[in-house]
């Protein structure tokens, strides 16, 4: 068993790996500055599993707080959670995206290479991929120019992760591809808290279910694809969560950098994900279509050959569960963490 350190644990998809990693039996020390979550995901995330972890609040682009957390705990390797993630925002305050994302992520690996901690799982996203590629996307297929400086930022930190490891053998890195997390764990204690208007379809769909928002715009429905809606590869965050597992297995035996896409190599329509989310939770979802909105692609899905086939591991969960699990999450805290 190791001792991980979880940057940005207290988040979305960082509170459902500490489960994860929780109940597998490592130790957990989470550093997040807040800026995004609530303590409270932590909280609830002892109470899960019964199991403590330890909280560092900070940031990761303070040097200082980072040399005394790995001088304190003897960390084996590192969970990279922690960034900014609002597309629309990373427009509009570009070197602030630039800060967290790129400076927070060199600052993190210089102190870890101070520490002699050479072990790193990194959330990158299936936005790296050129949009010129056809999906199924797979990993040998060239990166390009993403859309919008939030992506942007996982290129660049992807890209300077490779270079680190080519000049120094410790290192072993691995680059996830997340394609479209939604859901939240079972019990509905965790699961995404977006502040402000959600950017992401989910969360928009459950407010507008839960009533805190009058109805959902379909951005576009004359692409080509089955229904005229974008499609994307939804992947529930506790399959995410263990990906972020197996990864680690697989680094703390292998040296080097390499990418893996996590998503379950399917693709959902927004109808066909709006329509299967009333079937399922008998509810309705008010609707319009909207114009498309920039920088969307008609189509995105994994091939997640190279994960199933490296890293052992395998989706569990069917998109009709991450829907009642995202619901259920909803329902029960229809505002968040702050109810
Ligand atoms: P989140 O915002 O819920 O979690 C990120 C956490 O990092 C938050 O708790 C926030 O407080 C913390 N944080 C931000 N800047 C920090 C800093 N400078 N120092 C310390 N902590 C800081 O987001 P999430 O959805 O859980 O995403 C986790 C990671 O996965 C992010 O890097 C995100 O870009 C990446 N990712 C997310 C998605 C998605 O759809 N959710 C898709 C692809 C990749
Ligand atoms: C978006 C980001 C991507 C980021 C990812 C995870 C853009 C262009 N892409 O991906 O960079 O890595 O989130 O944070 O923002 N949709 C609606 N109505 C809504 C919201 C979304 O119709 O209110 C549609 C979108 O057009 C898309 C699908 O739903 O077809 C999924 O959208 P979203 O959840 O935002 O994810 P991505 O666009 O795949």
């Amino acid at each position: 068993m190791a001792n991980i350190l979880v940057t940005g644990g207290a988040g979305y998809i960082g509170s459902h790996t500490c489960v994860e990693l929780l109940n597998a039996g490592h130790d957990v020390v989470v550093l997040d500055n807040l800026s995004n979550s609530s303590v409270e995901s932590l909280n609830r995330v002892q109470e899960l599993t019964h199991k403590s972890l330890t909280f560092v609040e900070g940031d990761i682009r303070d040097g200082k707080t980072l040399d005394q957390l790995f001088g304190l705990y003897q960390i084996d390797a590192v969970i990279h959670f922690a960034g900014l993630k609002a597309v629309g925002e990373s427009q509009q305050i570009p070197l602030t995206y630039f800060d967290h994302n790129i400076a927070g992520s060199i600052s993190l690996v210089q102190a870890m290479q101070r520490a002699e901690v050479f072990k790193l799982v990194f959330s990158s996203s299936a936005t790296v991929y050129d949009e010129a590629n056809s999906s199924p996307l797979n990993e040998s297929m060239p990166t390009g120019m993403p859309s919008n400086n939030y992506g942007y930022t996982k290129l660049i930190v992807e890209q300077l992760l490779e270079k680190t490891s080519q000049a120094d053998v410790r290192w072993s890195i691995a680059l996830l591809r997340y394609f479209n997390p939604v859901g939240a764990h079972k019990s509905g204690r965790i699961g995404e808290d977006p502040q402000g208007i959600p950017n992401n379809l989910m969360p928009y769909v459950t407010q507008v279910a839960v009533g805190r928002r009058d109805k959902l715009s379909i951005y576009g429905n004359d692409y080509d694809t089955v229904d005229g809606t974008g499609v994307r590869d939804y992947i529930h965050v506790v399959d995410l969560a263990n990906a972020h597992l197996c990864a680690l297995n697989n680094r703390l035996e292998q040296h080097g950098c390499r990418a893996w896409n996590i998503g379950t190599g399917n693709g959902s329509s927004v109808l066909e994900v709006k329509d299967a989310f009333e079937k399922v939770n008998a509810v309705a979802v008010a609707f319009e279509f909207a114009p498309r909105r920039e920088g969307d692609v008609a189509t995105s899905f994994a091939d997640n050959a190279r994960a199933v086939a490296e890293l052992g591991w395998k989706p569990q969960y069917q998109l009709e569960d991450m829907l009642a699990d995202s619901w259920n999450w909803q329902k029960q805290n229809p505002i968040g963490y702050k109810s």
